[in-house]
């Protein structure tokens, strides 16, 4: 490739100077990918799938994926591209008014999200290294209540937003894409590994039974609906324009659509295989019951239990696995530091290293509450999935009835089937998926608020 700034310079004039843009298309699909897939991926993934009727739920989170999914990416992808700018910006120029509120709902929506996954992603790193050292304990009920309580939680986060604010001071071609091309093949390699080896555990059938048998009265339930919404848009990283941002860094050569549905693939499967490690090892060991108990811990309790029961091959597994999780939280979370960087560094013009630095810190310290309480980081991560699907909601009506011309930015770089199909993309966008974002944002803003009563009144 042709140096990409200079080519971005001659196509568009003065206002992409300064901006970087990612090196290499592989580059950029991996690092998307690796904004996607996180821990929503390998523990939120599995333990919704468990809450909301296995394969039914499976099926509904491929249709979804399909029909709000890829479209919202191919969405977000769009405005950021076109206006080379981070969210709050790119809703300044192309809709003006109060549209620039929508940025700066993404933008908190992602300092917030931030806050309590680094809380998350400590008590991974910790539960990789105990193992590393001591082995997985014999009472993983105990062991985290331990893990997450006390001071420990609070060391571990900051050691994480540290790393994180590392790779994200290093830019995007040097940081996030060097990252993610060292990252994720580790990751996908290791999540296919896992599967194959719990293939071989015996027991393992009635996990995949559990996994892969529909039951599609669950279906008829509003509330798994919106949970799969919820959960597609948390897992593909949209409604708070972070797809929007690294598009802002994308080259008009690039394939819009190929990418979207490139990166949603590659999600959908790390979440299905995830599955196919998590379900075959609780089975094996009788522990269904304990992940479907629908709390944050669920899986960092059935998991470990699980790897102590298998004696050393359990453990070199479980550190492996805590191992591709560290490493998937890690490329999501630069992602989510990345959004509020870039548009402190677009609306203010400070350069990169201040600007990381002093999110990441004011991110770190709002992520003690998460870590000294629980209830705190539950209640903050259903606060998080309304605001994304509100956010999901706008990104819709934007590009649906606000944005000029949409069409000529998604055909931009695209050929064949993937120029034929933006028609049906900008039906969707137009007509379908208002509607069913509108219900999602009304059914998680009423779990929010569920959610708030229980804490402080139940
Ligand atoms: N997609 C990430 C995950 O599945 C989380 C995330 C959400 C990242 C929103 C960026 C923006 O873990």
């Amino acid at each position: 490739m042709s140096d990409p700034i200079d080519r971005e310079v001659q196509q568009h004039g003065e206002n992409s100077i300064q901006r970087e843009l990612f090196g290499t298309r592989v580059g950029f699909i991996l690092a998307a990918v690796g904004s996607a897939v996180g821990l929503g991926n390998m523990w939120r993934f599995p333990y919704r799938v468990s809450e909301g009727g296995g394969a039914a739920f499976v099926v509904l989170y491929v249709v979804l994926t399909l029909v709000l999914g890829i479209p919202l990416m191919l969405s977000e992808f769009a405005v950021g591209r076109r206006t080379r700018l981070s969210p709050v910006g790119a809703f300044k120029r192309e809709g003006g008014g109060a549209w620039p509120l929508v940025g700066f709902l993404g933008v908190l929506t992602g300092f917030l999200i931030l806050s309590y996954y680094s809380v998350i992603a400590g008590w991974v790193v910790r539960y990789g290294i105990e193992g590393m050292l001591f082995g997985f304990a014999a009472d993983p009920g105990a062991r985290f209540e331990q893990v997450t309580s006390g001071f420990a939680p609070i060391l571990y986060h900051i050691a994480f937003m540290s790393l994180t604010v590392v790779i994200v001071m290093g830019g995007v071609q040097k940081g996030i894409e060097k990252a993610s091309l060292l990252l994720m093949p580790a990751l996908f390699s290791i999540v296919l590994g896992l599967a194959v080896w719990a293939f071989t555990l015996d027991g393992s059938g009635a996990g995949y039974g559990y996994y892969l048998t529909p039951s599609f009265a669950e279906l008829l339930n509003p509330t798994t609906l919106a949970e799969a919404a919820g959960q597609a848009f948390f897992s593909l990283s949209l409604g708070m324009g972070t797809m929007l941002t690294f598009a802002s860094y994308l080259s008009r050569q690039e394939n819009l659509n190929r990418e979207a549905a490139t990166i949603a693939a590659s999600d959908f499967g790390v979440a299905f295989v995830a599955g196919l490690v998590v379900f075959p090892v609780i089975a094996a060991l009788g522990l269904q019951s304990q992940v479907s108990a629908s709390t944050v811990g669920a899986l960092f309790i059935a998991l470990p239990g699980a790897f102590v029961e298998l004696g050393v091959a359990g453990r070199i597994v479980g550190i492996a696995f805590f191992f591709a999780l560290t490493v998937g939280a890690v490329t999501s979370a630069v992602s989510l530091l990345e959004v509020v960087t870039a548009s402190l560094i677009d609306e203010f013009k400070i350069s990169r290293k201040p600007a990381t630095i002093g999110s990441g810190i004011v991110i770190a310290l709002v992520g003690l509450i998460p870590a000294l309480s629980l209830d705190a980081l539950g209640l903050i991560d259903t606060l998080t999935e309304w605001f994304l699907a509100i956010g999901a909601l706008m990104v819709t009506l934007f590009v649906g009835w606000r944005m000029r011309d949409p069409a000529s930015e998604m055909l931009e770089g695209a050929s064949g089937l993937f120029a034929n199909i933006v028609p049906a993309m900008l039906f969707f966008v137009r007509w379908l998926m208002p509607p069913i974002i509108a219900f999602v944002v009304f059914w998680t803003g009423r779990n929010f608020i569920g959610t708030l009563v229980t804490t402080f009144l139940g």
